[in-house]
């Protein structure tokens, strides 16, 4: 609470500090606070690789530090700086640090800073044309120039969003509409509407189950094939499910195709996956959320074999084209489609909106959108086609230098009383920039889990024991790696995605994750 006396001195204030109670920052200060500002953000760049990659703190650590109630006056730029510094930058996990291995790494870098920090001024809504004429267009010509690097048809027409799981509600949506006509107009209450069916792989994100959640679908409708052994969708199954479904009277509505799936980037077999589709009339996404941008790379033309008979596509530029998040971009065959379902006028905004203009407002739910094109078009000028394809080489030959220590790895260590051998597998292909692995032993009291030699209640215990190595190293600070599960089982994985990470920086973090390992292995919990 606000005490008394600090209410009297607000009272009290003269006509002066009122004035600029009403307006802006003085520019001679806002000036000052900018370089000041923009030192700190060169100083936090230069120097993030000597930070801790996490915390280790325990949850409500950091609000146990903060007011819990909210300024009554306003405080200078100064100190509210210095509490970033003191509470906020310890306390993150610091996704741009070179040893930051999680997820698929991360798209920080100084032009995509410098993109970012311009849009701030601007500050535009971007509704409709009216509402900002260069946030619409250069919407327009980003989006063109990625489905030109990606050679995608240009019957594809897109639309920003933040993220992929909106990306492909909104794909959905429509695919939903075309099945359905007029569940725009009436809903799905009370209609005699078919019962749908989504197919996608069991490695697949679950942005699918998301879609099918908001839109009424459901998350049991969506079908999880089974993948292969390098976890890609099993097509050989894919008839037969949607045959035996439509017996029992379901509609199939859509499969989604994953080209970089979440836990190991593997690709699903698009071609086979589009032709099966065309034939028996269901709407094709593809989930490039991660893996789609590699399809720049002439070497991996592969990933986007099948792309031209697909309805919608995502593209996440935040995941690996170097665009801060959030940028994700939904490709629709015939944009018109996407446009006839969520197209809408709000009378407020009839003045500014012209039906033969670009409204962005009016390919989906969203009324306000940000100017993100902004940050895209910086950060693709500044590093060129040329930049963007060699650092994504890079990316790749990382993971693959990573996957042939990994391979190679059985070593003899010998501690002060005793020797063992330390052996890693591979736990996936390496295809782009992500490593999959598992820690298989020896342990004492565990044994050797190497292929087809573990019992399950070894392999279990191989579970908690990969998961805890995970966990020591990320509590340490000195990387940060992530964990998932392929075929059921818990196994490290790394994401290189961040330019700032080198072939040093890797070395350091093996050496990290095999010393963290025989450690834990001669004292398993
Ligand atoms: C393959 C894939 N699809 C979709 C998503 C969801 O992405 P977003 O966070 O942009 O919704 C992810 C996130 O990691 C992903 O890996």
């Amino acid at each position: 609470m606000l005490g008394c006396a600090a209410r009297r001195v607000a009272a009290t204030k003269t006509m002066q500090d009122r004035q600029q109670d009403f307006g802006d920052t003085p520019p001679e200060e806002f000036r000052k606070q900018l370089h000041e500002l923009a030192d700190w953000i060169a100083d936090f760049r230069e120097h993030i690789g000597e930070l801790r990659v996490a915390p280790n703190d325990k949850p409500g650590a950091i609000r146990a530090k903060l007011p819990a109630q909210a300024p009554e006056e306003g405080e200078p730029f100064e100190k509210i700086l210095n509490d970033i510094n003191r509470l906020i930058v310890p306390a993150m996990v610091h996704w741009s640090h070179p040893m930051f291995l999680g997820y698929f790494g991360w798209t920080t870098t100084a032009p995509g800073i410098l993109g970012e920090i311009l849009s701030a001024p601007l500050n535009v809504n971007a509704m409709t044309w009216r509402t900002c004429p260069a946030a619409t267009e250069l919407e327009t010509v980003v989006i063109d120039w990625l489905r030109q690097w990606l050679e995608l048809p240009d019957e594809f027409g897109g639309v920003i969003y933040d993220t992929a799981s909106v990306g492909i509600m909104h794909a959905l949506a429509v695919a939903r509409e075309e099945a359905a006509p007029s569940t725009r107009k009436l809903g799905l209450i009370n209609r005699d509407l078919p019962r749908f069916r989504i197919y996608t792989s069991d490695e697949a994100h679950s942005a699918a189950e998301k879609a099918a959640i908001t839109l009424g679908i459901g998350e049991e409708n969506v079908r999880r094939l089974p993948s292969d052994d390098q976890f890609r969708m099993k097509i050989s199954l894919l008839r037969p499910m949607i045959a035996q479904d439509r017996q029992e009277g379901f509609q199939p509505l859509a499969v989604i195709a994953t080209v970089g799936t979440t836990s190991s980037a593997s690709v699903d077999p698009v071609p086979e996956i589009a032709k099966i589709c065309r034939e028996q009339k269901i709407w094709l996404h593809i989930d490039g959320a991660y893996g789609g941008g590699f399809a720049m790379l002439p070497e991996y033309e592969w990933v986007s074999k099948g792309w031209e008979m697909a309805d919608s596509i995502v593209i996440n530029p935040h995941k690996t084209l170097f665009v801060p998040l959030d940028f994700s971009v939904l490709y629709v065959r015939d944009l018109e489609r996407l446009r006839r379902v969520f197209t809408l006028v709000p009378e407020v905004l009839r003045g500014d909106t012209i039906e033969g203009e670009k409204n962005y407002m009016d390919y989906g739910i969203q009324l306000g959108r940000r100017f993100r094109a902004l940050k895209a078009w910086v950060i693709w000028r500044s590093l060129g086609r040329e930049g963007i394809v060699s650092r994504l080489r890079e990316q790749i030959r990382l993971a693959n230098l990573l996957a042939g220590w990994i391979k190679n790895d059985d070593r003899e260590v010998i501690g002060p009383r005793e020797r063992f051998r330390s052996r890693f597998q591979l736990s996936a292909p390496v295809s782009m920039g992500v490593v999959c692995f598992r820690f298989v032993g020896p342990v004492p009291g565990i044994g050797d889990a190497g292929p087809g030699s573990a019992t399950p209640a070894t392999a279990d215990k191989l579970d908690r024991l990969n998961s805890e190595i995970v966990e020591r190293i990320n509590a340490s600070g000195r990387a940060y790696v992530t964990q998932t599960k392929l075929r059921g089982r818990t196994v490290m994985r790394i994401g290189l995605g961040n330019v700032l990470t080198t072939e040093e920086h890797l070395r350091r973090a093996w050496k990290i994750i095999r010393e963290t390992a025989e450690a834990l292995a001669r004292n398993p919990k």
